[in-house]
């Protein structure tokens, strides 16, 4: 079989760790996948910064549109950020030329998921996107394979892995706000722009696609309340301390009688609650399910390496894909099945 032709769109943490992964594993994928993986274009912005990645033997675009419109490439990966161009564009160009597209970014899926997928389906491709929601955690193969046939009463969990990295560092080592922002930037974990974690978006962009596969619904990430942590201080979580709670910044969606209820806002749970124990940079999700029950999953948040290990599962699930072979829905169901979202009163 020939070789799979990736193109990779954006080398920062995530680009630049999915690049090594492939470099350093090529032998051990072509055996699993039954065919080589081969990085064959990059895109980014400043083709002078050392990344100390070899790019000899790859094609280099500064525009990541004309990538996905004229490079050799089988798949687009996209690794840029951001709910607008260039990232956008470049997704509709790959997608319209008939490429599978795996992304992170869940900003522009909150926002243009719904079209993204009709225009994958329509043109027979796949639109991965495990690493979009809780990093490494395999959440979205869980929602949209594993629980396929159950009905989900509610989902919700600690998804953003900056936030609860501050909490924890907060609580256990008396470190202030600003520094334990910064120290979860150094290590790789915040947005570009790290208001979309703290002020709580980030966390609603993920969430309004967890509901969407949860409850088969258009997305709606403005729908979602959003509160974030910018004004929790070291004593309002000694003060939970003492009370005997742990504060989590929660993303919680549930279906009532009048219809979908989305939010994320600074929780309490008891400090026994296994919740209360995911610490760090560690994300969890816990989905309540009729047929199989309450499962919770929990796992790395973020990071370069975690979440170029989602992105490369995407990829190799790509790589063993057969032609002919009928892909998943990316939202589960086909996207011009989706309901439209119905707010609770
Ligand atoms: P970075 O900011 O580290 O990297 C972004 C990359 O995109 C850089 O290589 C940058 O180029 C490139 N880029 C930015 N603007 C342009 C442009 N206009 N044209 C071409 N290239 C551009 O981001 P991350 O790697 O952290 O995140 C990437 C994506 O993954 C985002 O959607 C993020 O939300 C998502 N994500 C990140 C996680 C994490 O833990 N970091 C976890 C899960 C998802 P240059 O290097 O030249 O500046
Ligand atoms: N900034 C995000 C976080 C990256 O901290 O969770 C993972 O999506």
């Amino acid at each position: 079989t020939d070789a799979l032709k990736i193109g990779i769109a954006g080398l920062g943490t995530v680009g630049a760790a999915l690049f090594r992964a492939i470099s350093t594993r090529h032998n051990s994928l072509a055996e699993i996948c039954g065919r080589e993986i081969i990085i064959t274009a990059v895109s980014a912005r400043d083709r002078t910064r050392d990344r100390g990645l070899d790019l000899d033997s790859v094609a280099w675009f500064d525009d990541p549109a004309a990538m996905a419109r004229e490079a050799d490439i089988d798949v687009f990966v996209e690794l840029i950020g951001g709910d607008g161009d260039p990232a956008h564009a470049a997704v509709l160009a790959a997608l319209g030329r008939g490429r599978h597209v795996v992304t992170a970014n869940k900003a522009m899926l909150a926002k243009h998921g719904v079209e993204l997928a009709r225009l994958a389906e329509s043109n027979g491709v796949l639109l991965n996107f495990e690493a979009a929601v809780a990093g490494g955690i395999p959440v979205i193969k869980a929602m949209r394979e594993s629980l396929t046939g159950n009905s989900i009463q509610r989902i919700y969990g600690i998804l953003n892995g900056t936030c609860n990295y501050i909490l924890t560092r907060m609580q256990r080592d008396n470190m202030g706000f600003a520094e334990c922002l910064s120290e979860a930037q150094r290590l790789g974990y915040a947005e570009a722009d790290p208001a979309f974690d703290i002020e709580g978006n980030d966390t609603a962009h993920k969430l309004a696609i967890l509901t969407s596969l949860a409850f088969g619904t258009e997305i709606a990430s403005d729908e979602v309340y959003v509160e974030g942590i910018t004004n929790i201080s070291i004593d309002d979580i000694h003060a939970a301390d003492e009370l005997g709670y742990r504060i989590k910044l929660l993303g919680v969606a549930q279906r009532t009688a009048s219809g979908i209820e989305q939010r994320v806002h600074p929780t309490m749970v008891p400090k026994g609650s296994m919740i209360a124990q995911v610490e760090g940079v560690t994300n969890a999700v816990t989905i309540e399910a009729d047929i199989l029950g309450e499962l919770m999953l929990s796992g790395p948040g973020a990071g370069g390496d975690a979440t170029a290990s989602a992105v490369l599962g995407d990829v190799a699930d790509i790589a063993k894909s057969r032609p002919g072979h009928q892909h998943a829905p990316a939202l589960g169901r086909p996207a011009t099945q989706l309901e439209p979202y119905r707010r609770a009163r």
